[in-house]
């Protein structure tokens, strides 16, 4: 392994220390990452075992050691590797990797916030970590890392010195937030929104609700609850948060008593901007990334920004050089022969709220010469009984929003589709590897084209359809952004 510049991330003897067991083998490493997964292992890595279902991490444990890992964490004998092969003999591994993430926590000056929310949560988690890396050392989770492995493996990942730290936390099921925020011991916790997301693994709203106020289950004494004002669950959420021992609410929203709060907003198709008070600062600020929904997490990200005690003014700057993530909104213009056409990525997942909330992205973005609002759509997932009538109730946002064509594919989408006005028909398939033909060939010059659907809906073909149809346009240059 290379020398590196920085102090490692964890030195062979806190590693052991943190997992109470014993080193066998080399023992004079240090770590400069924790993996779990040989395929995206780096050299320096400690790499942990773990055992899934259908895939023993123990049957990699010899590639990961040959990527130059620093150590593996292993909970049985594994064949074949050197007699002095690095490791950390443990009872069960994602019980170390969890050890190792709260000795992580433990050592941390850092001022930590959690994100959770029924939507939101990763774009929320990616716009602090966007502001508070332009002003201290920050840490957070990567991608969606939000489960009982991703927290604490990101906590393992935590520098010592971090002065910042985001964590990303989810849940399908009740219980699954309250273990994981008593890791993470967020002085601020940020619930997005409660909606009927993963709702068949529930019996009401009011139960999800619930679930998601279990992060205040891991506040630290007196922490702050930012919370949504304009979601019908606030004050359920409010008086959970301070049962909980919150010293302090921060209600976010379009309403006047909301301390962090919109005042004016102006939605364009690629940017927004808004006039804000956030907690007794007045503020006015651009949005990189499109869309209501986004400005309102913007202000839960500002609220936190003051609560975690950075700077407001520089984290207004930075929200303007804000960027949609991959599939969650990101634009991508693609040349034709003849003129051009825009594709808003939403392919990464969906929900009822998230595609209300993209239908009116759509809506505010007006196509080209003679091009049309396209909504290219796939089955929303984990709906339970609500599903039917979940799809159906799209047409309202199609026909309030002027979009003309809907293309839809899979079985709950012909809900939608049987209930859509007759002349915004473009086409139903099956899948959507059927659908992408029927939508290239209707695509022409000045088109706006959302794609959209649940991650298992399989999206992403379609937009790899459209996006061979031409080379991708040069974003233009934004004079916004540029001072001369
Ligand atoms: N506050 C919000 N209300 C409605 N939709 C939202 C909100 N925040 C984000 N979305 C949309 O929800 C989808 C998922 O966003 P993401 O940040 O990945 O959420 P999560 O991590 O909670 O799944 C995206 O389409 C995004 O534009
Ligand atoms: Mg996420």
């Amino acid at each position: 392994m290379t020398a590196q510049a920085t102090s490692p991330l964890w030195t062979a003897q806190d590693a052991s220390a943190a997992m109470n067991a014993p080193l066998t083998g080399l023992s004079d490493w240090d770590a400069h990452g924790v993996s779990i997964d040989t395929r995206t292992l780096e050299a320096g890595d400690i790499f942990f075992a773990l055992i899934g279902e259908g895939n023993d991490g123990h049957d990699y444990v010899a590639q990961a050691l040959e990527k130059g890992a620093a150590c593996a964490v292993v909970s049985k004998p594994v064949e074949g590797l050197e007699a002095d092969a690095p490791l950390i003999e443990v009872a069960d591994t994602l019980q170390a990797l969890e050890k190792l993430g709260i000795a992580a926590r433990a050592r941390s000056k850092a001022r930590i916030c959690a994100v959770t929310g029924s939507v939101g949560k990763t774009g929320t988690k990616e716009g602090l970590l966007h502001i508070l890396s332009r002003q201290g050392r920050t840490h957070a989770s990567v991608a969606s890392y939000n489960n009982h492995i991703g927290v604490p493996l990101t906590l393992a990942r935590m520098p010592a010195d971090t002065e910042y730290g985001i964590f990303e936390i989810g849940m399908n099921h009740a219980n699954e937030i309250s273990p994981l925020v008593k890791m993470v011991r967020p002085e601020a916790a940020i619930i997005t929104t409660v909606e009927a997301v993963h709702i068949e693994n529930f019996s009401s709203v009011e139960d999800i609700a619930d679930a998601k106020a279990e992060i205040f289950d891991g506040l630290q004494s007196g922490g702050v609850a930012i919370l949504n004002q304009d979601n019908s669950h606030f004050e359920r959420l409010k008086a959970r948060a301070l049962a909980c021992g919150a010293g302090q609410i921060i209600a976010f929203g379009t309403q006047d008593m909301a301390e962090a709060r919109v005042t004016r907003m102006s939605l364009k198709p690629d940017a927004s901007y808004v006039t804000a008070t956030i907690c007794g600062h007045d503020m006015t600020y651009k949005l990189g990334v499109p869309g209501e929904h986004i400005v309102m997490n913007s202000l839960a990200m500002l609220a936190c920004v003051h609560v975690l005690g950075a700077d407001l003014a520089l984290a207004g700057f930075a929200l303007g050089e804000m960027t949609p993530p991959e599939g969650r909104g990101r634009r991508i213009e693609i040349n034709l022969a003849r003129g051009s056409f825009l594709i808003i990525d939403e392919s990464y997942n969906a929900n009822p709220t998230s595609m209300r909330a993209v239908m009116q992205a759509l809506g505010n973005t007006p196509p080209g010469s003679r091009g049309r609002r396209i909504a290219v759509v796939g089955d929303m997932l984990e709906l339970g009984d609500h599903a039917a009538a979940a799809h159906a109730g799209l047409s309202a946002p199609i026909v309030e929003n002027s979009i003309d064509l809907v293309f839809a594919c899979g079985p709950l989408m012909k809900n939608l589709w049987d209930a859509l006005p007759a002349n915004t028909r473009g086409a139903y398939a099956d899948t959507s590897a059927e659908l992408a033909p029927r939508v290239v060939k209707e695509i022409a010059s000045g088109d706006v084209v959302m794609i959209k659907g649940s991650l298992g809906s399989r999206m992403a073909r379609v937009l790899e359809a459209l996006k061979a149809l031409g080379p991708e346009a040069q974003p233009k240059k934004n004079n916004n952004e540029e001072l001369v």
